[in-house]
């Protein structure tokens, strides 16, 4: 008796915390929003690594199209020799078809004949995928010693030896030029272990290089479509290209040198990327923009700053001068009209019209240069800003000179940082540079993030738009790994693909979600004893009379939450309650398994402007709703 009179006037003392205690609340201020979301919040980050490029994003499908280039020798070349031909290939270091390409394929054939052709196959990046009723699109450069000498190319089947497409090319001539062919596959079924055959059917020698195939592309613009649908279901507003470390290179002449990526591609003698592997310079500069052009998204253009990852840097002053021209010409063959120099060689690579440029980035994370980024920052920005004052400048490390626009800093974080630090911007100065989040993500998965790193995503997202007014741009990084041994050099990536098919992970899918559901104000959010992992966000479309909110449950337990709109008056009695969980933190989307982990809609029906919702273990959730 005595003990539960203690009890009931603890209760007395105490009711109104042990009953919030037991209720999760949530408290929006839809009336009083506290600054506009970034327009451009969410956007991608690419740079060749994983093959994102080359055996991914660009839809060429011959590997080492440019033979040789990478290691002095035929990596996915070997001969082919049917019955009693006689063959030999070598990569030849005397002759190509322009001096940027001065080596070549050469196939010494020293009997062949119709029944017993000979020649090189491709084996592609990872195979190559065939599909029914499809038009390939392909071309070589070669010449010969027969002149006249017909080529035939077909897509073979690597188990059943099968040919689902051929063609002939006919009369090689005795100096390079480039020749056109086109397959069509019939009634075959889709697969994606074959190679690519080019053989002759007597005895003669051919250089080849160049060898290229293309699948139908989107909007024929040579990028991979289910990769660019992919993509735009992000709703990206922005591509921050071309790195990453990509832009930097190993050493300073293994840099992105915009110059020799523009043009044909027999002008560009391909380059060796940081990640381990020859980039093919296929997605070059025209091609970046034209992407940004097809999913309407701005340039976030990365000019080369004068420091590589070995250490390498060009000291500020005159040293520097020929990269700052360098980031001039480059602004200029981006924006310039066609009566500027570099404008005009736009429009002869076959884009006349100029691209809008806001932002440019002045080199990657150069807070691993000791000898200091700050001399270099502020070259660049005089000259740049001079020349366009409109354009913001992005310094990648913090600098004294000079204020840069915006700063762009890197997160990657374990599921536990990320969670722990989901508050990251919450009471950042808002008196300095905006903050460009140009690489985050949590590293947990491979090849992909797991459901666990999802959440922890989510939770770090939600401070990001939580502090939109501040942090103007975010980018997950890497976006792209191409999911076959061999072909990855950092994880987890976003998406993952093989030659035919691809997904989306886990934190993919919440990225959609996040961006399809998005106002243009942020409202304040107040949650209360809600414990520990359940993170939200709150933006609101005054237009649209729409309210988005986020919330994330990173528990192993369902959690209800009474939520209580102010502000608002009435609230539509539907609300659409988008879900993404699953059962374990180790949950995720594979190759093989590619929806195990993908958003669920349903209408809910709220009873007014305070009602309770319960969200999933393990979950995020957006819940739109309409006042
Ligand atoms: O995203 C992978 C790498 O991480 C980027 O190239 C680099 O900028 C960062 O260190």
């Amino acid at each position: 008796m005595k003990n539960t009179s203690v009890l009931v006037s603890l209760v007395a003392a105490f009711g109104v915390v042990a009953a919030a205690a037991q209720t999760p609340t949530l408290t929006i201020d839809v009336s009083h929003p506290t600054a506009a979301v970034s327009p451009t919040l969410y956007g991608l980050m690419t740079e060749e690594i994983n093959h994102s490029y080359d055996g991914g994003l660009y839809g060429e499908l011959v590997q080492d199209r440019v033979p040789g280039t990478g290691f002095g020798r035929l990596v996915h070349w070997n001969m082919v020799a049917r019955g009693k031909s006689q063959v030999s290939i070598s990569a030849d270091q005397t002759t190509g078809p322009s001096s940027a390409l001065p080596r070549s394929i050469k196939v010494s054939v020293t009997s062949a004949s119709a029944d017993s052709p000979a020649g090189v196959e491709n084996d592609g990046y990872w195979g190559f995928p065939v599909r029914p009723h499809t038009v390939y699109t392909g071309s070589f450069w070669a010449k010969t010693d027969a002149p006249g000498l017909p080529v035939t190319v077909s897509l073979i089947n690597d188990q059943t030896g099968a040919t689902a497409a051929t063609a002939t090319v006919t009369n090689i001539g005795s100096g390079w030029k480039e020749y056109k062919y086109t397959l069509k596959t019939g009634a075959v079924a889709t697969s994606m272990n074959n190679h690519l055959v080019l053989t002759v059917a007597r005895p003669a020698t051919v250089w080849f290089d160049l060898v290229s195939l293309f699948p139908p592309t989107y909007d024929n613009h040579g990028n991979r479509i289910d990769l660019m649908q992919k993509l735009a279901a992000m709703h990206p507003s922005f591509l921050r290209f071309p790195g990453g470390n990509y832009l930097e290179g190993d050493t300073i002449n293994q840099r992105f040198e915009w110059k020799k990526t523009i043009g044909p591609w027999v002008d560009r003698p391909t380059h060796r990327s940081p990640w381990g592997y020859q980039s093919s310079d296929g997605m070059g500069l025209l091609e970046f923009l034209e992407w940004c052009q097809d999913l309407h998204m701005q340039p976030v253009l990365a000019v080369y700053a004068g420091y590589s990852l070995h250490h390498e840097h060009v000291n500020p002053g005159p040293a520097l001068e020929p990269y700052v021209q360098d980031a001039l010409d480059e602004i200029q063959y981006v924006t310039g009209g066609t009566d500027t120099k570099w404008g005009a060689e736009r429009a002869k690579d076959g884009h006349p019209a100029p691209f809008a440029l806001k932002y440019v980035e002045i080199g990657n994370e150069d807070w691993f240069d000791r000898s200091g980024y700050d001399g270099r920052f502020a070259q660049f920005y005089k000259a740049i800003k001079q020349a366009y004052p409109q354009i913001q400048l992005i310094a990648t490390a913090p600098v004294k000179s000079v204020r840069p626009d915006v700063l762009d800093e890197h997160f990657y974080m374990t599921a536990e940082k990320a969670f722990s630090d989901a508050h990251h911007y919450d009471n950042h100065s808002r008196t300095g540079p905006k903050i460009f989040v140009g690489e985050w993500a949590t590293r947990e998965g491979s090849p992909t993030p797991d459901l666990q790193a999802a959440l922890a995503d989510a939770a770090w997202l939600t401070g990001l738009e939580r502090n939109s007014d501040l942090v103007v741009m975010a980018s997950y990084a890497p976006l792209f790994v191409n999911v076959n041994p061999g072909a990855m050099q950092w994880a987890p990536d976003l998406i993952g693909y093989n030659a035919l098919t691809s997904y989306g992970s886990p934190s993919y899918w919440m990225q959609v979600m996040f961006a399809a559901n998005l106002g243009t104000q942020i409202v304040p959010a107040h949650l209360q004893n809600a414990g520990p992992r359940v993170y939200v966000s709150a933006t609101r479309d005054p237009q649209k009379r729409k309210l988005y909110l986020k919330i994330v449950n990173a528990n192993s337990t369902a959690a209800q939450v009474a939520i209580d709109l102010h502000g608002t008056g009435k609230v539509g009695a539907q609300a659409v309650l988008t879900t993404l969980s699953g059962k374990t933190p180790n949950a995720t989307n594979s190759i093989e398994n590619p929806r195990e982990i993908v958003p669920v809609k349903q209408t809910v029906t709220l009873s007014g402007p305070n009602f309770t919702e319960t969200f999933a273990p393990y979950s995020v959730n957006a819940l739109d709703l309409t006042y």
